[in-house]
């Protein structure tokens, strides 16, 4: 395998040998119906303001008629969770999230809604029981106006290439928002891939011995948004650690590296509870305020802020 270091030719090199996204033409329809139609609504201040959320983990495929990949810890429960909380605040949001994990307003239910939620009726029809009732009244009510009003377009990934390619498109689609468009990456995304020419095409035998396989760096492509995708576009990246000694100062870095305009710092085993927004003015801890609430909660109110003081700098 050639090894590539400069990041332009990672880049290239990455999304050349990616196979072809299935169903771009009707991706890059939605999103470009869904973006126009929101430019033209008003917000609280200005026009109204679109953020794309990523959500969930990318896998990296091991063969190319996949049976075996590599995945990445995420079950979308921060993703989810947040675009209701940016609906809330009166944003419009595009949801990338990794099929099969936490969808927004789906949070109260069970694990499997459709048959715990529902029962058959003596004539045979469907009922809901009564002690999901009021969580499946809130999931189909708060989705229904989300996705009816025109403010949540989901679109769903599963490998590393469908979700660089997907952010991609979402990104340079976004660029006629210039400020109003917010990317908050919450998703975790694979360090490391096979590219798919020298990805082996069927199942890899096992008879053949112990696996020795090279797998290539993803490249960051939080540089390439900023610089390239989405240039005036306010970016929230985050990072995840699970030693807090590291956490911060890593934060700090990916900060001033990426030129982001705020890291959200988490520890996994706290990250529910607790986050530290990272910014150019300093580090802010922001906690639930009790078991029954979500971090989220204040995240989102604190980004919306920093968010509206960057359109109005911008725009002085
Ligand atoms: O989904 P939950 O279970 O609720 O958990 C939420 C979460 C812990 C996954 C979430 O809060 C979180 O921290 N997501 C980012 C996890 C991650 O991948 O961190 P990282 O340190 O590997 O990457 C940092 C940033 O770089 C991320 O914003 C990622 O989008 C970006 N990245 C990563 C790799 C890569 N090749 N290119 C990138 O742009």
């Amino acid at each position: 395998m050639e090894v590539v270091n400069n990041l332009d030719d990672m880049v290239k090199s990455f999304f050349d040998s990616a196979p072809v996204l299935k169903d771009a033409d009707n991706i890059s329809n939605k999103l470009s119906k869904f973006i126009n139609q929101n430019a033209s609504l008003p917000g609280s201040e200005g026009p109204r303001r679109v953020v794309c959320v990523t959500s969930g983990g990318t896998t990296v495929p091991l063969e190319q008629r996949c049976v075996r990949y590599i995945d990445n810890f995420s079950s979308g429960h921060r993703g989810g969770t947040s675009t209701e909380y940016f609906l809330k605040a009166g944003y419009s949001v595009i949801f990338l999230y990794r099929r099969g994990t936490c969808q927004p307003y789906c949070r109260s239910l069970p694990d499997d809604p459709l048959l715990e939620c529902f029962k058959l009726t003596n004539d045979s029809s469907i009922q809901v029981h009564e002690s999901h009732a009021e969580a499946v009244k809130s999931a189909i009510s708060g989705h229904h106006d989300a996705v009816s009003g025109g403010y949540l377009l989901k679109l769903p990934f599963t490998t590393i290439f469908e979700y660089l390619q997907i952010l991609r498109l979402i990104a340079t689609s976004l660029k006629i928002l210039g400020p109003n468009a917010m990317f908050y990456l919450a998703a975790a995304v694979s360090d490391f891939y096979v590219p798919w020419e020298s990805m082996a095409v069927h199942k890899i035998q096992s008879a053949s011995g112990p696996l020795d396989m090279r797998l290539a760096q993803v490249p960051k492509m939080l540089s390439v948004l900023r610089k390239e995708w989405a240039p005036t576009a306010f970016c929230v990246s985050f990072k995840l650690e699970t030693d807090t000694e590291i956490l911060l100062e890593k934060a700090d870095t990916a900060l001033k590296k990426y030129k982001m305009h705020a890291v959200v710092a988490n520890e996994l085993s706290t990250r529910k509870e607790v986050v530290i927004l990272v910014t150019e003015s300093g580090k802010v801890s922001v906690s639930r305020e009790n078991s029954q609430s979500d971090v989220e909660s204040p995240l989102i109110k604190l980004l919306v802020e920093k968010h509206s003081s960057y359109v109005t700098d911008i725009n002085a």
